[in-house]
């Protein structure tokens, strides 16, 4: 691998002289030029890291809405004994069915004593501050639900019972959520039911949700993650990453896998099904939107569940896996088979789910309908996860080209098999396998990155403007100054024109933000819907790189990516990285 290009990647400080040294003396055959003002930003920047998707485990696949305290601590005791704590699951999250749509004259959440009795002495009945006790006890986080309109899904479609009207938060946004963080809750999964019912605008009111959120964490000091759940209507994933300034939040991008199956209960022949993963995988896949700490949710898994077998299920976890998916698991854990455990368990798999990079897998090679390649790129310099997906009912050879991933052809590459963790050996150019029908196979490939063209932005503030934003050159660069970057403004843009985006792009961000919080600013490619991106703080002087995938559907003879926020003191853009497109 040339150095250069490793470093970009990975950007280890330790390999600056030999970097600089190099690039001094030219590297024959690579383009743009080398510059040394650029390399040594380059190899200095410290590749950041984004909060990976949440793991855990939710009520309502196997409970429904007939969820109560004793439940919830025998799944939580579950996790933790069955080694999913261990393995990274951390929320425990009660879904619909915890509240009746009681209040009290002012206004407050008023739950069933039963349900929720205390559980210590001197503990009140009825106060679901106790259950939360229970679930931090155990080092675990835990989660509740509620819906975005006046009533919930209990309500509109109960899966049981009655329909308990006023189950939602609408009018009480402020009231609940701060009530959700007095209880010690960490995080929120919001419905849209009664939004949806009610045609109000999801956006919108995500929105106005994001902000009580905000308000009650100022207040109780006390983080609750926001879970959106509206099903993937109106495109989530052009409004919600980042909403109203969130540091990490998620969103679904479909409907359920399948309704909850209760053992002994009246739905119980219930089944989830392989197609039904598959169809949510297909649905989750938005790797523009997701970065920075923001992730696609194709819905609570159903492995472990009835309908699937062992291997399908260890093929859903490699399709949330290569998705950097929330694995919030909806089985019942006091009934796990062994299988299952260890499925939920493997330590490749949540790996590469989990990686700090955060971002998702893009298709790349579909040679025959259902042969499928799907590559996630990793944190590790040159390595890139990928699932060879065998969608038709019998077995077939399926490969994955170096190119099509990425990575240099003529360079050898080691290969993982994630499953077993067994190391298959070196190939060069490309491999293949055999994958059973319905079947897939996870890897991780490490080789040589290809080079990316590197785009510097323009030091000189009146190298640019609002209306006539800076067209930074491609290699060029002006000497002098500690960075040369472009300071973002209020109302201002800064548009690199870069090669036409035809397919997923990798791009890398080299910034600065010395401020002590982190800086939200819009990214639009090609004149699209702009996406948040989250800069998190880099200390002083130290340039920050983080990396997402762009594409465009409106490119001519080039796309441009402009940035823009309206609150964004104090963050610089050096440069960006733009990797060539895969083939
Ligand atoms: C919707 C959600 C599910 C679950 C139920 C509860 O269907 O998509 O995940 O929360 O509501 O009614």
């Amino acid at each position: 691998m040339p150095l250069r290009n490793r470093c970009l990647r990975k950007c280890r400080p330790l390999a600056t002289a030999v970097v600089v040294a190099l690039l001094s003396n030219g590297l024959p055959g690579q383009e743009p030029a080398p510059d040394l003002t650029r390399t040594k930003a380059a190899a200095t920047a410290r590749q950041v890291s984004f909060p990976p998707a949440p793991m855990g485990w939710s009520s309502w696949n196997s409970f429904s809405n007939k969820i109560d305290s004793k439940i919830v601590m025998q799944q939580t005791m579950a996790l933790v004994s069955l080694g999913l704590k261990d393995a990274g699951y951390q929320y425990i999250n009660i879904d619909e069915g915890w509240w009746l749509g009681k209040r009290d004259a002012n206004g407050n959440i008023l739950v069933d004593p039963k349900q929720w009795p205390a559980l210590l002495a001197g503990e009140a009945a009825g106060d679901m501050a106790n259950v939360v006790r229970f679930i931090h006890r155990v080092g675990l986080k835990a989660g509740i639900y509620t819906d975005a309109g006046e009533s919930g899904c209990s309500f509109y479609g109960p899966d049981l019972g009655p329909p308990m009207p006023h189950t939602g938060s609408e009018g009480h946004y402020d009231q609940d959520f701060l009530q959700f963080a007095r209880w010690g809750f960490d995080y929120v999964k919001v419905d849209w039911c009664g939004g949806s019912r009610e045609n109000l605008d999801p956006a919108f009111q995500y929105e106005e949700i994001a902000r009580a959120i905000t308000r009650a964490e100022k207040i109780t000091g006390r983080q609750l993650y926001l879970s959106i759940c509206n099903w993937g209507s109106n495109s989530p994933w052009t409004w919600a990453p980042g909403i109203a300034g969130v540091t990490s939040n998620i969103w679904r991008t479909s409907g359920d896998i399948v309704a909850p199956i209760v053992v002994n209960g009246p739905n119980s022949s219930r089944r989830a099904t392989f197609t039904g993963v598959l169809t949510n995988f297909d649905q989750g896949i938005h790797p523009q939107a997701q970065h920075t700490g923001y992730y696609n949710d194709p819905d609570m898994m159903v492995l472990g569940m009835p309908g699937l077998s062992d291997a399908q299920n260890r093929a859903h976890m490699s399709l949330w896996a290569i998705s950097g998916a929330p694995l919030i698991v909806g089985a019942d854990l006091t009934t796990l088979t062994e299988s299952t455990r260890a499925t939920l368990t493997n330590p490749g798999v949540i790996a590469v789910d989990q990686d700090p990079l955060g971002l998702q897998a893009v298709k790349v090679d579909e040679p025959l309908p259902g042969i499928q390649v799907w590559t996630k790129p990793l944190a590790v310099a040159g390595a890139h996860a990928v699932l060879l997906l065998n969608r038709t009912p019998t077995p077939s050879p399926v490969s994955v080209r170096w190119n099509a991933i990425g990575l240099d052809s003529n360079s050898a590459a080691t290969i993982k098999d994630i499953w077993p963790g067994r190391e298959l050996g070196s190939y060069t150019s490309e491999y293949t396998a055999t994958v059973a029908g319905g079947d897939a196979i996870l890897l991780v490939i490490r080789g040589t990155d290809l080079t990316p063209t590197r785009y510097q932005a323009a030091s000189s503030a009146s190298d640019w403007s609002s209306e006539n934003a800076i067209q930074p050159s491609k290699s060029a660069s002006k000497s002098g100054g500690n960075h040369r970057g472009v300071m973002l403004k209020r109302e201002e843009s800064l548009t690199f024109r870069v090669q036409p985006l035809r397919k997923p792009t990798l791009v890398q961000i080299f910034y600065l933000n010395s401020g002590e919080t982190s800086v939200i600013a819009q990214l639009r490619v090609d004149g699209q819907l702009p996406t948040n991106i989250r800069f998190p703080t880099t200390g002083q002087g130290q340039i920050g790189v983080l990396t997402l995938e762009v594409e465009s559907s409106q490119f001519g003879k080039e796309s441009t990516l402009s940035f823009s926020c309206s609150f964004c003191t104090g963050l610089l853009v050096d440069s960006i990285s733009v990797f060539p497109a895969t083939h």
